[in-house]
């Protein structure tokens, strides 16, 4: 049974746990199934834990057959209790810890990246001292004029490695980084990409690039990781089928076939599923517009703030009511009494919404992928708020909201500020 969008009554029946996030299982699994059935079958799918990583979600992509990307020991924790193997787990993530490094061959990670030559000769040392061979990709960074130049972050990336200063690890490696097997590259250039000759363009250069080194250093790299990246909003989506049909000829020009190739994707599986749903508590007309308070908003949501490159048009907002009525420019704004708790005020405009009332529900879509995970969750310690999975077009829940009290379970007060007065 297909899902149907979400219903007034559906959202009533779970108001006490409002606000809440809705993930559409339908959504996801048509977002895995077009990439995996288009792919080439040389290119294994990562799912990029940090986008989304609520167990339910995980167990998801595991479902599926897909391997996970982590960038830390709790990701590492919830891709394990998703069921993940050992040989499904990448570590990527600039700067990895000792600590890190330890708990993670211990928990048997299948892979590394490496981002640094700093980093690389510490987990040498770290892999010595545990007498184990560790397996990793080097991150390279391609530099400004070959990065993949997108029309709304065109930054140059901060991460990786430099061509020249991998061509001189590269010269003794064997010899100096004795406890790591080098599996070959790892390549990540930007995200929310929505054109596929943009991205076929960076692979493109990595593949010459790549091929170039083979020969230069009699190597063969096994793994390339080619990143990922893809945008997937409610305005606008990379054409995946487009993008498989010119992978698959690029793997053919440089005879890639049979490589492992990696293609590492977050908020293209996650985003578009995903709906935050709030109530109203107060409506008020200040100067030109209508501002709607709602409950729960940048320690639940994120994209609150006016972030480069984000657009309003990247989400679509609803107000839930029993009828529909004339719009009206609107902002909606949280309880936190700060300028950046506002949702429509920092983008290119208001958004259009119709005349609404307390207790009315607002539905934000498009927040799958970097929702609750990049939200401000402890500003105006509030609660860390539900999560539910639409599936069969029933609403199970999949995070429980906490308690108003979980916010100072971890805390303490040293003894010494215990009494009011403090000897001088
Ligand atoms: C190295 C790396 N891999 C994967 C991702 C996931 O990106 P996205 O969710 O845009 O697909 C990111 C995002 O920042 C990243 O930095």
């Amino acid at each position: 049974m297909k899902n149907k969008p979400i219903t007034y009554k559906q959202i009533l029946e779970k108001k006490d746990y409002l606000p809440f996030y809705v993930y559409d299982y339908d959504i996801i699994k048509g977002q895995i199934l077009k990439l995996k059935n288009n792919l080439p079958s040389n290119v294994e799918l990562f799912y990029s834990a940090k986008a989304n990583p609520n167990l339910a979600i995980l167990k998801i992509m595991n479902n599926f057959n897909l391997s996970a990307e982590i960038i830390s020991l709790g990701e590492l924790s919830a891709v394990k209790k998703a069921n993940f193997k050992s040989k499904e787990i990448f570590f990527a993530g600039s700067t990895k810890t000792d600590n890190e490094f330890i708990h993670s061959f211990n928990k048997g990670v299948r892979l590394f990246s490496i981002e640094s030559i700093s980093e690389l000769q510490r987990l040498n040392k770290v892999a010595r001292n545990f007498n184990r061979k560790i397996d990793i990709i080097i991150r390279l960074n391609l530099g400004n004029d070959q990065e993949m130049k997108i029309y709304k972050y065109s930054r140059v990336s901060d991460f990786g490695i430099e061509i020249k200063d991998f061509e001189k690890i590269l010269h003794n490696f064997s010899n100096n980084f004795s406890n790591i097997n080098l599996k070959g590259v790892h390549f990540y250039g930007m995200s929310r990409i929505c054109n596929s000759d943009v991205l076929i363009k960076g692979i493109d250069n990595l593949f010459s690039i790549i091929c170039n080194l083979e020969k230069k250093f009699d190597i063969n790299f096994k793994i390339i990781n080619i990143g990922g990246g893809f945008e997937s909003s409610m305005l606008k989506e990379l054409d995946v089928l487009i993008f498989c049909k010119k992978l698959k000829n690029l793997i053919k020009k440089y005879n890639l076939n049979n490589r492992n190739i990696i293609l590492e994707l977050g908020r293209y599986f996650i985003n578009k599923s995903g709906v935050y749903i709030t109530k109203i508590i107060d409506v008020e007309k200040k100067r030109d517009s209508i501002f709607l308070t709602v409950k729960g908003l940048l320690n639940c949501l994120l994209k609150t703030l006016s972030r480069e490159g984000e657009n309003k048009d990247d989400f679509a907002i609803e107000i839930i009511q029993q009828s529909k009525q004339k719009t009206y420019s609107t902002v909606i704004r949280g309880q936190m009494s700060s300028t950046i708790d506002a949702f429509g005020r920092g983008f290119n405009s208001k958004f259009s919404l119709p005349k609404s009332k307390p207790g009315d529900f607002v539905i934000i879509k498009g927040v799958g992928a970097y929702g609750l995970t990049q939200a401000l969750s402890l500003f105006g310690s509030r609660s860390i708020i539900a999560e539910f999975l639409m599936i069969n077009n029933r609403l199970e829940l999949i995070r429980k909201r906490s308690n108003h009290d979980d916010i100072i379970s971890y805390q303490r007060i040293p003894k010494i500020l215990k009494s009011k007065t403090i000897n001088e």
